[in-house]
């Protein structure tokens, strides 16, 4: 999500770290820092900025050189964009800094802890508790005449944290050394001629070295400019290999991937990760949300959720309906954001406006907000980008954490949404009756979704292209689904209208036969979504419907289902799953085919025409 650098060594860490630094800044993160060793006056300098890197180089004057530097730029998670809330963090005395990607699930814990001890925090991030953290154990051990290293502590603190990190440590006692520690956040190590440059994408290192060294979760290593120890989860030291990068420093931005929307689809296993991590306590059946915290009593008094969203993030909306409906046994509408602003909507007592955006800068988004806050109505937001403007303007929330989404077309915001929607259930839904039992269900399945995405993209990918280059003429496409797939349908008709800009309607299946039907033949294929759900039977008949007219069916059929590989011309199979969650991997072969198709028409997959990241005007 973050992107982070540290470099030690003979080189100039300054200008090293800030030029890898800036090889990250496509993604359009938020803030950047950096920290740094200065012999002259024996202290660690740090400098941030909201303005980009080349204004870090301004701020600390360019011509500063070091042997150590840490960098980091920030796509904010805990704490709005500022200054303050930018990496590196320090701890109490300026001597210990940390930059992190990830988080730490239980800061508040420690920051409890370590302010009963006299520490001070000044930042609103959970990063600033890993720097007090190592201070608070290096000041225990030299009080009872312990190993006083950095090494040492980090280990240490390493054992108290909880979440995801990619670390980067250094300490103004031990200039000669750096740390680096990874738990679920990727992280490398470079070998340059000079020294040690690590970051958390290959893509930041390319111009000074191809020579790498990945590490495992759970690793710590310990690098001085000349050497490196890597310890495991164990704490023992480990052998370390060499691995070579062939990417060009271009390719290396896609992580090898030829488009970001393709990049972005094979990470929706970790973004789900991301968007799950440290809220489900599946034995009790919970949802934890803390950022709807604050409001808890006035939605467990709710009496109507109106969801707000456009585009991707309306169709997530309408499982959501689907999903609350069921599960909470609250009544649900959803509306497109800009019918919702004109149509002069009646509010009632018990109301809540719920947005969805991953942007959280659309404007009709922003705009229904308003309109319901002005009526007094409770807000809050499934927002990605963190400080935007839907952020900050509901009353609560809960972020996607899936990091910057940079393809035009939306994937891994899509699936993420979905999931923090069922979690919401999950939330809303036991305050108001869901039994243990369902709790502990949709908990359990919810877990294990990320490694079900991750099955498909391993073994449905080739096939999907080959049937993307089958169907590579046609010129109309319907997509039906029933129920919770209903809207994976709508998302599947837009993705490819947007990025193939090929005609394609995403249709209720009990509707084909009031008109649709009419347009099925030969060369009108449709695309089916049929999993092994409540509604199955009836997807079946919707199959046979369209192929006595003619028309050819691609099937989203549940792994198994050997019936529907009779009945359909092609089948794209997804894992079993609860019925609730089935949108979120039967949208993976929907991406996929429309980011094929794209390819295959010769379009710029990232950029479609005609349409913009965020649409921040009406
Ligand atoms: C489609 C797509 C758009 C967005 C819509 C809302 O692939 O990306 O339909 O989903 O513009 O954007 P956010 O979620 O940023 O409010």
């Amino acid at each position: 999500m973050c992107g982070i650098v540290g470099y030690i060594g003979k080189g100039d860490a300054v200008a090293i770290g800030l030029d890898c630094l800036k090889r990250l800044e496509y993604r359009g993160y938020d803030s950047a820092g950096i920290a740094f060793f200065d012999a002259e006056e024996n202290r660690v300098r740090s400098a941030k900025t909201l303005k980009g890197v080349a204004d870090l180089g301004r701020v600390i004057d360019e011509k500063k050189t070091s042997p150590v530097a840490i960098c980091h730029t920030r796509w904010a998670t805990h704490g709005g964009v500022s200054e303050i809330n930018a990496h590196p963090h320090g701890d109490c005395h300026g001597e210990i800094w940390v930059a992190h990607n990830g988080i730490i699930e239980n800061y508040k814990e420690l920051k409890k802890w370590l302010t009963a001890r006299g520490h001070t925090f000044v930042s609103e991030t959970d990063t600033e508790v890993v720097p007090h953290l190592i201070e608070e154990i290096i000041k225990g051990n030299k009080a009872r005449g312990g190993n006083p290293s950095l090494a040492h502590a980090v280990r240490e603190a390493l054992g108290q944290l909880k979440g995801a990190y990619g670390l980067v440590i250094m300490d103004k006692t031990h200039p000669e050394t750096l740390i680096a520690a990874r738990n679920f956040s990727p992280l490398l190590l470079g070998v340059t001629d000079s020294g040690y440059v690590v970051a958390s994408d290959a893509t930041a290192i390319l111009k000074h070295t191809n020579r790498v060294i990945y590490l495992d979760d759970g690793d710590m290593a310990v690098l001085t400019g000349t050497g490196h120890e890597v310890y495991d989860v164990g704490k023992n030291l480990r052998e370390t290999t060499e691995h070579t990068i062939e990417w060009s420093p271009e390719e290396a931005e896609k992580g090898g991937y030829p488009h970001f929307m393709l990049k972005e689809i094979f990470e929706e296993p970790d973004a789900l990760k991301n968007a799950i991590r440290g809220r489900l306590v599946p034995q009790e059946g919970l949802a934890k949300l803390g950022g709807l915290a604050d409001v808890e009593e006035r939605l467990r008094n709710a009496k109507r959720i109106l969801i707000v969203a456009c585009g991707t993030a309306y169709y997530a909306g309408k499982i959501g309906e689907y999903m609350l409906e069921e599960y909470a046994g609250i009544p649900v509408e959803v509306d497109v954001a800009s019918e919702f602003r004109y149509r002069k909507p009646v509010f009632q007592e018990g109301d809540v406006v719920l947005a969805i955006s991953q942007s959280g800068e659309t404007a009709d988004t922003a705009g229904a907000i308003r309109e319901a806050k002005e009526k007094g109505v409770l807000c809050v937001g499934i927002v990605n980008a963190v400080g935007s403007t839907i952020a900050r303007e509901t009353d609560a929330g809960v972020y996607a954490h899936i990091g910057p989404e940079i393809s035009v077309a939306s994937t891994k915001a899509f699936t993420a949404q979905v999931a923090i929607l069922a979690l919401f259930a999950v939330y809303i839904g036991r305050m108001r009756g869901m039994s243990l039992a369902t709790g502990k269900r949709v908990a359990e399945e919810l877990q294990k979704i990320p490694e079900l995405v991750a099955h498909i993209l391993e073994t449905q990918v080739e096939h999907i292209k080959e049937v993307a280059e089958k169907y590579r003429e046609a010129k109309n496409f319907m997509f039906l689904g029933r129920k919770y797939n209903y809207a994976v349908a709508l998302e599947g008709a837009l993705k490819l209208k947007e990025t193939a800009y090929v005609h394609a309607e995403g249709i209720s299946a009990g509707e084909i036969k009031h008109g649709p039907i009419a347009m099925i033949d030969k060369d009108f294929p449709a695309v089916v979504i049929a999993p092994k759900d409540s509604v199955y039977e009836k997807m079946a008949g919707t199959i046979a419907e369209v192929r006595a007219r003619e028309g050819r069916v691609i099937a989203i059929a549940t792994e198994g289902d050997e019936a529907l590989r009779e009945a359909a011309d092609d089948v794209f199979y997804i894992p079993k799953t609860l019925e609730m969650l089935t949108p979120i991997l039967a949208v993976i072969p929907l991406q996929l085919f429309a980011y094929y198709a794209a390819v295959l028409r010769g379009h710029n997959v990232d950029r479609p025409r005609n349409l913009a990241k965020s649409v921040t005007v009406e």
